[in-house]
């Protein structure tokens, strides 16, 4: 029989203080998480303050709100929270208020949908640097430019009149700030695109605008992705760079779907993504990750690299006290994949949210198969590619907990 070796998590428990002065209490934080479980008109309901006041009380340093839409003609997803309008402010101060009071710090991730903004909730077609066949997308105008810049800044006044600690700028994803960013996605010739300043020219104006409206006592991240999208693997390093130089970004947040692969640039693929960010040095940025981070083992791993915050999507899902549990536990290991939606409703998910999570590949356990006309099991006929895919064995030490499969 071989020994359990159980991961050192002291470090993953160590505070954290920011360049804000805000202090974590550990370095564990909730993802920003789309749920769907706002209102139609983006206010807040109970359920998402449930759900997210359960992982505030759980353990988590950090929490962050899903991707709260600073435009309505923003909005990426229905039920999405909004952060657009002052008729926002009361739901806001509400999950501010609780998140406060369960000693976490807490973010409302800032974000407009772009190229991905679905017509069918915003009621015209969606918008990004340059127009875009494949979605029909229409470029901004240098006029509009300045309103999405000031709706941002706008919103981070917002979230500080809530009482949220701060906010990040979600700049990944192929949503408009990252379409900004993109050399594949921005063809505009105009002070927004063409040279490197010039692509990131809206990020920074928004960074300059935020500290100006809220003052150096307010905590700012920035979420970028490392490559896809239409990026450039070396622009976004360069990036990383130049967003610790400016010094007044508290977080950098680098969402790497998976913290342990390679780019998908061969150029780039001698070492692992988590390697090529601990990497860069940082002189006023901490590093924040997220990407497959499913265990302890994991969380302790990502630490000792070099991040800072080890940031956790499905995990959080999963246990809204993982951080808590890991804590006191030494050999918790988070559930396998996939799981009843009863596991879910406990763990704070609104039948809504569930059903989000349905379209995440292998997270929700189909219903009991039962027997149709032809007397066979209803999941023998689907489509092999829709069904759960199979755990893989977790290569880290203390959890024989799956890593996550697929997107
Ligand atoms: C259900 C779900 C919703 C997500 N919503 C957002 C979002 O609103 N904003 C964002 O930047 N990333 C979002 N992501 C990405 C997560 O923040 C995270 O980076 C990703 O899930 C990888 O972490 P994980 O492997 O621990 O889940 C979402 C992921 C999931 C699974």
């Amino acid at each position: 029989m071989t020994a359990t070796v159980v991961p050192d998590l002291s470090p993953s428990f160590a505070p954290l203080r920011l360049g804000s002065g805000h202090r974590l209490a550990n370095r564990w934080g909730v993802a920003p998480l789309t749920n769907q479980q706002s209102h139609s008109d983006g206010t807040l309901s109970e359920e998402e303050l449930r759900w997210l006041a359960m992982r505030g009380a759980g353990g988590f340093g950090l929490t962050m709100t899903c991707a709260a839409h600073v435009m309505a003609v923003g909005q990426g997803f229905p039920g999405q929270l909004g952060i657009w309008g002052d008729q926002h402010l009361p739901g806001l101060r509400r999950l501010a208020g609780a998140l406060r009071a369960s000693g976490t710090v807490s973010l409302v991730q800032l974000h407009h949908a772009g190229f991905r903004a679905p017509p069918s909730l915003t009621g015209r077609a969606p918008v990004g640097p340059s127009s875009d066949a494949s979605t029909g997308a229409v470029a901004l105008t240098l006029a509009e430019v300045v309103d999405v810049r000031d709706a941002f800044i706008a919103a981070a006044v917002r979230a500080q009149q809530a009482g949220f600690d701060g906010v990040e700028l979600h700049g990944a994803h192929g949503y408009l700030l990252c379409s900004f960013l993109s050399p594949g996605e921005n063809r505009r010739s105009d002070a927004y695109g063409g040279s490197l300043e010039a692509r990131w020219r809206l990020l920074f104006e928004i960074l300059d605008g935020v500290r100006a409206a809220c003052g150096t006592g307010f905590l700012v991240a920035v979420r970028i992705s490392p490559e896809r999208f239409g990026l450039d693997v070396r622009e976004q390093l360069a990036l990383f760079a130049a967003l610790d130089a400016r010094g007044d970004v508290d977080l950098i947040d680098v969402s790497m779907w998976d913290v342990f692969k390679r780019p998908e640039d061969p150029a780039f693929a001698d070492v692992d993504l988590l390697t090529a960010y601990t990497a860069l040095r940082r002189r006023h940025s901490r590093l924040a990750v997220a990407g497959k981070i499913a265990t302890p083992a994991e969380v302790a791993a990502v630490i000792a690299a070099g991040a800072a915050v080890a940031l956790l999507g499905r995990g959080a899902i999963l246990h809204h006290d993982f951080p808590r549990r890991a804590a006191v536990e030494a050999t918790f290991c988070p559930r396998s994949l996939p799981v009843p939606a009863t596991v879910l409703a406990d763990e704070g998910l609104s039948p809504t949210f569930i059903d989000y999570m349905r379209r995440w590949k292998g997270f929700v356990a189909e219903a009991e198969p039962s027997l149709d006309d032809e007397g066979r099991r209803w999941s023998e006929r689907r489509d092999s590619n829709s069904r759960p895919s199979a755990p893989k064995a977790d290569a880290l030490p203390g959890c024989a907990t799956p890593r996550w499969q697929g997107d």
